[in-house]
């Protein structure tokens, strides 16, 4: 469908995306990070936000501009994010969850920066695991309420790439999965992407080779109509 077709199709409907990678504090100045640039789940928050939905974008370290036509919460660390959806989450109809949550945080945040002289030749930190803010939100949804979580995988296999994703969106119970092909030189810090969206009967129902905006409209299409 292009563009005319779709029109202001997702009028009121309240949309909660969430976009770029979470940032675990080590001390004050340093943290674990991931290379989720934001883009894909900034242009679902910019092509909803087109279509006519009410649209919140839970935003941790986005390396592009926010749309201006949506609402939108800074957060940081996966902690952060899973506080801001659990509050926003009641009020919207479609959740999706494309952020790129850490799993762990370090376990001690440092008061002061981690000095050389205090470590000496090797540093061990530990880490213990973050709220699954996509499992939390599919225990507590609320009637109607449809949930999309992405899975980045590395699996060069697409049969076992497939299954991977399947398997996982069984584990968190979501409606939707949106699959994606990543490594070293796909899928992050790039304009154009490759996804397969899964059912909740692990089937494909879309499947789209393009720019991000493209692949943003393929979800929404599926995903965010009135049932
Ligand atoms: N997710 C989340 N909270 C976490 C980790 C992941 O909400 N602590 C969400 C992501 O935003 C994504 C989905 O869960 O929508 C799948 O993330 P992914 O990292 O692929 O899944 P994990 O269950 O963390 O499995 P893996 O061991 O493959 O990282
Ligand atoms: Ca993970």
């Amino acid at each position: 469908r292009d563009d005319q077709a779709r029109g202001r199709d997702l009028e009121g409907r309240r949309i909660l995306v969430t976009a770029g990678g979470t940032r675990e504090p080590i001390d004050p100045v340093r943290f674990l990070g991931n290379r989720s640039s934001g883009r894909q789940g900034v242009a679902v928050a910019a092509r909803a936000a087109a279509r006519g939905a009410e649209v919140t974008l839970v935003a941790a370290n986005i390396e592009v501009p926010p749309p201006d036509d949506v609402r939108v919460v800074r957060v940081s660390s996966a902690e952060q994010m899973a506080a801001a959806c659990a509050e926003l989450a009641p009020r919207h109809d479609v959740i999706v969850m494309a952020a790129a949550v850490a799993d762990f945080r370090p376990e001690h945040v440092q008061e002061g920066k981690i000095k050389k002289e205090q470590t000496g030749d090797d540093l061990t930190l530990t880490f213990v695991k973050n709220p699954d803010i996509l499992r939390n939100l599919v225990i507590a949804r609320v009637p109607d309420q449809v949930i999309v979580g992405f899975a980045a995988e590395t699996e060069t296999d697409d049969e076992a790439r497939l299954e991977l994703a399947r398997r996982k969106r069984e584990r968190k119970g979501c409606d939707y999965l949106v699959l994606n092909r990543v490594g070293w030189n796909e899928g992050f810090q790039r304009e154009d992407t490759e996804i397969q969206l899964i059912d909740e009967h692990g089937e494909v129902v879309a499947e789209v080779v393009g720019d991000k905006v493209s692949v943003a409209d393929a979800i929404l299409d599926v995903v965010a109509p009135e049932r």
